[in-house]
């Protein structure tokens, strides 16, 4: 099986969003939507990876995949728990109306209906999709509190007197929408209340996530048709500073968001708390073409989330950033798994990697990817980030087909995926730079 260092990556063929990321016994386990047999978006299984350390990976089995009428199509996005040693996963099945002829993994007009199951494991190693699978929230009725094609992707906590779980929805008139759902024992789940979105919010609300940090509750949403201008991806993760009443499961959606990453290729993150009780992030970093026509999809670094001052900040998990210590000259000396520059750039500076190019525009830090993104003009080539206000140093961690900025320790983060990087650094910063690469 595939191992995997620093950046998950697809074992081959086709993943996107992570799912039921969790450290449970003494492991981290991160499931992935997994199509096994094309390079290409299909029928939805999970894939299953485990860690002792957010470093290392170990790709594993596939865990579930459709044996039921309600996920005959797909087993899509959730999140997972664990009670009394057991793992439970909670997750979104799809029934396609009609599959299209020519691609049975696609589905005609989008008509399909979607019912929230679970499946649960005795060692979160061992999925018996045959017995364990249940479904908790049958596809909604006509008059249901969210859509009956669009409503998936639970995420699942435990609140202070019982279990929570927020589900993504539209409410089917150009709206977003969260369901709020309450349980006391896991597998009966009542629905509490429905959130509507805002205008500008796009119109349905993917992989929900919400949770407390000592600087108060964020949510993290991925809005479908966030933007508006006209170039691919139009669905974006964005996050904001919330309050949740547990009674009433009322929450305020904010007027302004932030986007978790503003190289805008990082869609559907998930959080789970680690070891140590940091909140930890991981999120699917998009490609336009599969590497070698061989595989598609791989996961950002996982990114330790702050709330301060009303501000999201996203960090290096200090178990990658601590990776990092062999300090290197020449991009040929780094390990496999990539390299990591320091550096503070001044107004006007620019640092050009391997045909990448970072640079500083006043407060404001902006790339260009245009040289490393093969013939993809109709995605996004070049980026900034909002306006800056503790300083301008930059860790940029360079991996194949990823770039990962943050800014001042995690104000903002800026990454973009990339295809066909050379070994050149060119820059013009007065202050020079450091590189460092992973101990072999
Ligand atoms: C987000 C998403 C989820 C869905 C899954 C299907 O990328 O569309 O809403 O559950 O992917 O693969």
């Amino acid at each position: 099986m595939q191992k995997d260092k620093i950046h998950l990556k697809s074992p081959g063929n086709w993943i996107n969003d992570p799912n039921g990321f969790i450290y449970y016994r003494g492991k981290y386990h991160l499931f992935y939507q997994y199509f096994p047999w094309a390079p290409q978006w299909g029928t939805m299984h999970w894939g299953h990876a485990v860690s002792k350390d957010l470093v290392n990976w170990e790709h594993q089995e596939i865990a579930l995949f459709p044996t039921k009428y309600e996920d005959q199509n797909g087993c899509f996005s959730g999140s997972a728990l664990e009670y009394r040693g057991r793992l439970y996963l909670y997750y979104t099945g799809v029934h396609y109306h009609q599959p299209d002829p020519d691609n049975i993994h696609l589905c005609r007009n989008e008509q399909f209906l979607s019912s929230q199951m679970l499946i649960t494991s005795r060692d979160g190693m061992r999925f018996d999709n045959f017995h364990n699978k249940s479904v908790i929230i049958p596809c909604m009725e006509e008059n249901g509190p969210g859509d009956r094609t669009h409503t998936r992707d639970p995420k699942v906590w435990r609140g202070s007197d019982a279990w929570y779980m927020v589900l993504g929805s539209t409410d089917g008139d150009g709206l977003g929408k969260l369901l709020f759902y309450r349980s006391t024992d896991l597998t009966d789940w009542k629905f509490v209340n429905a959130v509507s979105g805002k205008n500008g919010f796009g119109w349905m609300w993917e992989c929900p996530d919400y949770f407390e940090t000592e600087g108060g509750g964020v949510l993290l949403l991925s809005p479908m048709e966030i933007m508006k201008d006209g170039k691919k991806d139009t669905a974006q993760t964005i996050c904001m500073p919330v309050e949740f009443e547990e009674t009433t499961c009322t929450m305020q959606i904010p007027n302004t968001y932030q986007f978790v990453d503003y190289g805008l290729d990082l869609y559907a993150a998930q959080t789970t708390l680690d070891e140590e009780g940091r909140r930890t992030m991981v999120a699917w970093m998009r490609m336009p073409q599969p590497v070698d026509g061989a595989w598609s999809g791989m996961f950002c670094i996982p990114r330790v989330v702050e709330l301060r001052k009303g501000h999201v900040y996203f960090r290096v998990h200090p178990n990658i950033e601590k990776m990092y210590t062999k300090q290197i000259l020449y991009v040929s000396e780094a390990d496999r798994a990539g390299y990591k520059i320091s550096v503070d750039i001044g107004d006007g500076e620019s640092i050009g990697i391997g045909g990448y190019w970072i640079f500083r525009r006043g407060c404001h830090i902006c790339t260009d990817r245009s040289n490393v993104f093969g013939r993809h003009t109709d995605y996004r080539l070049q980026f900034m980030t909002p306006e800056i206000k503790e300083g301008y140093h930059l860790d940029i961690y360079v991996d194949h087909h990823l770039i990962e900025i943050f800014i001042n320790d995690g104000e903002y983060v800026l990454s973009n995926v990339v295809y066909g990087l050379d070994n050149r650094i060119q820059t013009d910063i007065e202050a020079g730079y450091r590189m460092y690469t992973l101990e072999s």
